[in-house]
Order: structure tokens, then sequence, then C-alpha cells
């Protein structure tokens, strides 16, 4: 047969206000616990019920909350039928010429005639002849059988040891009872007036409204959830590195060149031409266009040319022969250097100091793993001025740092084919309690701002980072595959909290 339909909670609620209603027209207030009508709502129902006519004022209620003893199933049965020891001196009484002890458990069953038997010869209700039982007594009181019932009737028990008694054996358990004190309220009626939430304009216009009554404002009310587009984790720590960026005092970069040649990727920065870096492994190359235009700045090109072949501005050079194909491959930029670097080579036309900043991603062909994506944001930061030391760098590192919340900073000597010196910065992990690499930087080097034409006096810092890995750290995400890619929970981009990196 198939299940009745439970009947939706809607009308469950409406049903049950109903009886609440007529219960309440003839009695002033309700015990509800008492009665029938009630016994088998669950009080979450109920409770229910009870708010949404209190809201209305239509009733006003308290809730009581009360222990009561309840019996259990073999409790019970003691109330209805004896105790164990009751029943084996009512068979003992029964059996015309005495009782075998080896039939007992069959009239009075297992249990009891175990239990039962001992304390009837201990209350000395029966004795013992031979293999027969005897009555003893002329007559018994079966007082664990009286105190069950009082308890089933009262469910309580005027004393307290006796009632712990009873618990401990397990004839009586402690349940909670939930009751609730009815009231009739200051609007209360038989049924519930329905209570107008739109006023429209036939309503004014025919003076309906006139009848009609409306519901109240709930200015509590939380309002419906609106589905609203969400910031991505990176770009809302993107946004706040933009701030200190500003901050700063640096403009940013524009960073829409995806795709550069070898030679703004690489050769201007001095990545020889066998370098690794440019490996297939480590970047990739775009078929189709495969081969740039050469740069305008023919002077430039041949610059760079001569210092790999051959070396100029003080620089030894590298002395292998440089293949101009090799410099108009096309590449996916693998780092927004190549960025930095075309602004650099811009500001040589009007040298003086300048602060550049970007955060835009770069891609690399790395094997994917759980910190290790094809592609990443990088947080680059170049500084042009007059008589820039090291130390200016470190110094600048630790205040920039610190407005993202890392206090300490460590260096150590690094390479990088356009820096020298090079650092790598350590910043501690609180959580982790450990230092990890947060960024890469170093001074550029000579030749590769003399071949642009900018002034020997003008020193440029460079430093970059990448925006994953603080964005890892903030959101306590240990894949980056949650972070970026197909698998990406969309909830917890929807859910998560702003941030604000700590400006101390
Ligand atoms: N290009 C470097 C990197 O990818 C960052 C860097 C930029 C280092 C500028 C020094 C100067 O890690």
């Amino acid at each position: 047969m198939a299940p009745e339909p439970a009947p939706s909670a809607a009308t469950a609620t409406a049903d049950l206000v109903t009886t609440v209603l007529s219960a309440l027209d003839s009695a002033a207030t309700l015990p509800l616990a008492s009665t029938s009508a009630f016994a088998t709502i669950p009080p979450a129902a109920l409770k229910g019920a009870l708010d949404s006519l209190l809201s209305r004022e239509m009733v006003v209620y308290e809730t009581l909350e009360r222990e009561v003893a309840v019996l259990t199933g073999e409790g019970a049965d003691i109330a209805a039928r004896g105790s164990h020891e009751a029943k084996v001196y009512e068979a003992v009484c029964n059996a015309v010429d005495g009782m075998k002890i080896s039939e007992l458990a069959k009239v009075v069953g297992a249990a009891s005639a175990k239990v039962g038997q001992g304390k009837a010869f201990k209350e000395g209700w029966i004795k013992k002849d031979g293999d027969k039982l005897l009555k003893k007594a002329d007559s018994i009181k079966d007082v664990t059988r009286e105190q069950l019932n009082v308890i089933a009737e009262t469910q309580t028990y005027p004393d307290v040891k006796i009632l712990a008694d009873l618990k401990k054996r397990k004839l009586v358990v402690m349940n909670k009872r939930i009751s609730f004190l009815i009231n009739k309220g200051a609007k209360f009626a038989l049924q519930i007036v329905r209570e107008e939430t739109d006023l429209t304009a036939e309503m004014v216009a025919g003076g309906a409204w006139k009848e009609k009554t409306f519901k109240a404002y709930n200015f509590a009310a939380l309002g419906a959830k609106q589905n609203s587009g969400a910031l991505h984790p990176l770009n809302k720590v993107r946004h706040e590195f933009r701030n200190i960026f500003f901050e700063m005092g640096f403009t940013e970069m524009s960073t829409d060149r995806f795709v550069e040649s070898g030679f703004w990727n690489f050769d201007t920065l001095f990545v020889p031409q066998q370098h690794p870096a440019r490996d297939l492994q480590d970047t990739f190359y775009i078929s189709d266009p495969a081969v740039a235009d050469l740069p305008e700045d023919t002077e430039y090109w041949n610059n760079v040319r001569e210092v790999h072949e051959q070396g100029k501005y003080g620089s030894a050079g590298y002395r292998y022969p440089w293949r101009a194909e090799e410099a108009l491959r096309l590449v996916l930029r693998t780092h927004t250097t190549a960025t930095s670097v075309a602004m650099l080579h811009k500001l040589a036309q009007n040298p003086g100091p300048a602060r550049y900043f970007s955060i835009d991603r770069v891609f690399r062909n790395e094997t994917v793993d759980a910190t290790h994506l094809a592609e990443f944001h990088q947080v680059e930061g170049v500084i042009a001025d007059y008589g820039l030391t090291l130390g200016g760098l470190i110094g600048f590192m630790k205040e920039f740092f610190r407005k993202m919340g890392i206090d300490d900073l460590r260096f150590k000597p690094a390479y990088n084919p356009y820096t020298e010196p090079s650092m790598e910065i350590f910043g501690e992990h609180k959580g982790l309690g450990k230092w990890v690499e947060i960024g890469n930087s170093g001074m550029f080097r000579p030749e590769m701002l003399e071949s642009m034409g900018l002034p020997k006096d003008l020193r440029v810092y460079g430093w970059g980072l990448s925006l994953e890995r603080p964005t890892m750290i903030r959101y306590k995400v240990s894949n980056i595959r949650e972070l970026l890619g197909h698998k990406v929970d969309l909830g917890f981009i929807e859910n998560n909290a702003a941030v604000r990196l700590d400006k101390s």
C-alpha cells in the first residue's frame, strides 16, 4: 500500500492553529500537557503554531518544562501484572499440591522465576519442601507494584530515595516533558484574519483599504539574500595590493600584452638564448603567429644584441652568436618583468625618478600540482631614482611587506640574469611557524638600463612575488586548484570574507 502523503508543513500548522483556537474558546486557559487533543503533537510543531498566533497577539503562552518519571517496559509490566516475587507467590498459591521448583519457570517465565524466587524467600512468602515450593505467608503486599502504580498516575514519587531505587532497578526513567500554558491574547479570535502585505492602487481607489487588516512592518527582518556577483579572493587581495602601491606613489603599468616576443621577455633581460628557462619545458611558445615584428627601436635591438654577443657598457657579455630568430619567437609572457622593461625603455625618452607596478597573469610550462599551476599572477614593482642603494631596497621592502602585515624579513643572495645584486625575500609565516620565500628582488644591471638609453646614474630596483601565495595563506587554502580552475567551489567565492591586509 502506498503511504499516505504527509500533510505539507503549512496545512499541518493551519490545522494546529484551528485546534488551539477552538480549544481555547471553551476554556480560558489551556494546560496543554493534559489535553488529550494535543498529546500526540510534537512540541516543536505546537510551538510553531503558537508562535504564529503569538505574533498576531491572538494568544499568549508560557513554556513549562519539567522532569517526569516514566515507567520502562519492565516497570509497566510490573505495574499491570505484579512484581516477579508476587508472580512467584501467586503461582505457588495456585499450585494444588505445592509447586515443583523445576516447573516454576514454565508458569511465571524464566526471568521472574530467577529474580522472584529469591525475593519471595527473603520476604518470607514461600518456603521450600524437598523439590517443591510451598506457601508460607497468608497474604502479601506487593510494594513495588504499588509504587509503580503511583508513578504511572502522578509521574513522580513522594519519596526520592524510592524513586532513585526504582531508577536503579531500571523500572523507571526520567523524561523531560514540555508543556504550554496558553491564554487568550488581546486579539483572540476563532480565525486568523488575513493580513494584507501590499496596499494596491485598487484598494486605495475603491476604499477597500478601510476594511482590510495590514501586516505590521518587521523592521528586524533580514531581507532576502540578493543574488549578486562576488569578487574572487585573488581579486580581493589584488585590490589590497593596489592600494598599498597607490599609497606609496606608484603608477599602474598596462599589462595587456600576454604574448611577448622572446626579445622583451628574455633578451632585454639578458636571459641567454640557451638558458633552460627558455626551453619548451618551461615556456609556452606561440605557433600562430610564430614570429614577432622587429622592435621599432633598432638601436636598442642592436645594443641588446651587442651586450649578448661581445659585451658593452662595461659588461663582458656572453660571447655567443646571438640569433634574431630566437628573439623574435612569440611566447606567453613568463613574468611581468617584460612589461617593466618596456616601461623603463619608455622612461629612457624622458629619464627621471619613477615608480611603476603591475599585478597580472604570467605563464610557465609547469607540471601542475597542489601548489603550482601553469599560470599565476605576479605582483611586480620597479623604482627608478638617482643614487639608489641596496640598503634602500632592503628598507623599502621592509616597509612594503609591513603594509601587508609581514613584519620580519630575511634576505638571501640570489641570482637573476638581469639584476645584481639579487635577493630572495623570506617572511615568517606565523601560521606555519617557519620562514617562507615571499619574493625575488634586485637592482637592475647597468648594461640592461644603459642599453635602453637611461643615464648611468639612474638606478632601478625591481621585485616580484606571486599573488597566489599570500591569498592562499590569507584564505587558508592549501591546494591551489581550490583557488583557480574548474574545481573551484563557487560557494567559496561567494561566501568568503573581504580581506584587510594588516596596516600596522
Ligand atoms: N621576474 C622576477 C620573478 O619572476 C621578479 C623580479 C622582478 C626580480 C624584478 C627582480 C627584479 O621572480
